[in-house]
């Protein structure tokens, strides 16, 4: 038994029960009307992951309210497909960068980039709960979510990985995957611009200035590129392939030919893309440091970080025993797996966002990739120490994976819904 799991079989401060009702509560609470915030504050819009996370999350107890999740979501699709990363609903003047610095949306005001496409695995399971109802919702939904995907292999697959033209697209923000390739990045023209993030949470636990300038830099180059994905392509500093967006497109892509299937819909073009990710996957693979790494597409170069993301390799449906090994090896340094980057890596920081934390919403998915691969050890340790995280620290945004400090934002949509999605244990006697 894992400490981990000690401190969970030993846990009756909050029975499952209760913390069932407050995963509820917060999924409620950040309900804005169609769309779920990530959290109040810091995060006042919606986000797209999230979202589809949220969605999931509904659907434990209200289907409709699930559904409408991800109605909303694609009410802000653009022509060409993408589904941006934030659609800002309504103005909020503690966020930055706002509507206006994006300068971007068709029906909606949006950012200008996409965020991981888990939409369509999560629709899936959303509509295999109740697939009568669930039907006349899914079927309009299948043809935005098919766009989205052509989209992503029109504009984001390159010898087939799947890339990211901004750090914020990969949702891990501050991962050292970016490392190398922002370092080249002339901030120098970046202007003043006042964060609002460090205003809602410790700024030891948030992305650096030096981050930052990147990041709005290259908002400013997406922008004054009019978001012309051609010009993007051709002239960005950043351009990098991600396996977290490998992985997890791969993973969409089958749920998405599931769907096709069942809707009596032909799905050859969703074959080819999901041929070619197979086969590109193997490029992320860094035998230097064992693991699926990050490639930047401007130099060739691997990024040689030893991220989480490597371990979503089973939820695409990709075996890889070396992954196995380094994941077991992994959970047996830290307290709660599985941490965001290896704690014996020289840049783990086990409180600073995505250097080091653990992530709810990650687990979920390394640990429904891990059962259905039927490694069952591994996959019962990541859901048993999701569950002993969140019983015994709440459900915040992420955590220290050594002691399970919350860290980031509290009331968290998405570790909401992964507790009543998966980790609880009243979602595992539905499972
Ligand atoms: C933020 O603002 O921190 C977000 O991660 C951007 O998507």
């Amino acid at each position: 038994m894992t400490q981990a799991m000690t401190l969970a079989a030993n846990h009756d401060a909050a029975t499952t029960a209760e913390l069932d009702a407050r995963a509820k509560a917060i999924l409620r609470g950040n309900d804005r009307g169609g769309y779920t915030v990530p959290t109040e504050g810091l995060y006042p819009y919606q986000w797209n992951w999230d979202s589809a996370f949220a969605a999931w999350g509904f659907a434990a107890f209200d289907l409709d309210r699930a559904w409408v999740e991800l109605e909303t979501l694609f009410s802000g699709q653009w022509a060409n497909g993408m589904v941006p990363h934030i659609l800002f609903h309504r103005e909020d003047a503690g966020y930055f960068p706002g509507p206006d610095v994006w300068g971007a949306g068709e029906t909606i005001p949006s950012s200008g980039i996409s965020q991981p496409p888990v939409a369509a695995t999560m629709a899936r399971a959303i509509f295999e709960r109740d697939p009568q109802a669930g039907a006349p919702r899914m079927a309009p939904l299948y043809d935005k979510l098919l766009a989205w995907h052509r989209w992503f292999y029109q504009h984001r697959c390159e010898s087939g990985a799947c890339c990211i033209t901004h750090p914020w697209e990969s949702g891990r923000d501050n991962a050292p995957d970016w490392d190398g390739a922002l370092k080249g990045i002339d901030t120098s023209n970046v202007g003043p611009y006042t964060r609002r993030d460090t205003s809602h949470v410790n700024p030891d636990m948030r992305p650096t200035k030096r981050d930052y300038d990147c990041y709005i830099t290259l908002v400013q180059f997406g922008r004054a590129c009019d978001w012309d994905e051609a010009e993007i392509l051709a002239n960005s500093p950043f351009r990098v392939a991600d396996p977290t967006m490998t992985f997890i497109l791969l993973r969409a892509h089958r749920d998405l030919k599931w769907l096709g299937t069942t809707l009596g819909h032909d799905t050859t073009e969703i074959d080819g893309w999901i041929a070619e990710l197979e086969a590109g996957v193997e490029s992320l693979w860094n035998d230097d440091v064992g693991v699926y790494d990050a490639r930047d597409l401007r130099s060739g170069e691997l990024a040689g970080s030893p991220s989480n993301a490597s371990f979503l390799c089973w939820y695409a449906g990709v075996s890889s025993p070396k992954t196995e090994a380094r994941l077991a090896r992994i959970l047996s340094k830290v307290t709660y797996g599985v941490p965001s980057y290896d704690p014996e890596g020289p840049l783990f920081d086990h409180m600073r966002y995505w250097r080091g934390p653990v992530w709810g919403m990650m687990n979920t998915m390394i640990g429904m990739g891990l059962a259905d691969a039927g490694l069952t050890d591994l996959a019962t340790q990541v859901r048993d120490d999701t569950a002993a995280l969140i019983a015994d620290h709440g459900f915040a945004e992420y955590f220290s994976p050594l002691d399970g400090t919350p860290a980031g934002g509290g009331t968290f949509t998405w570790t909401a819904a992964v507790w009543l999605g998966w980790a609880s244990p009243s979602a595992q006697k539905g499972a």
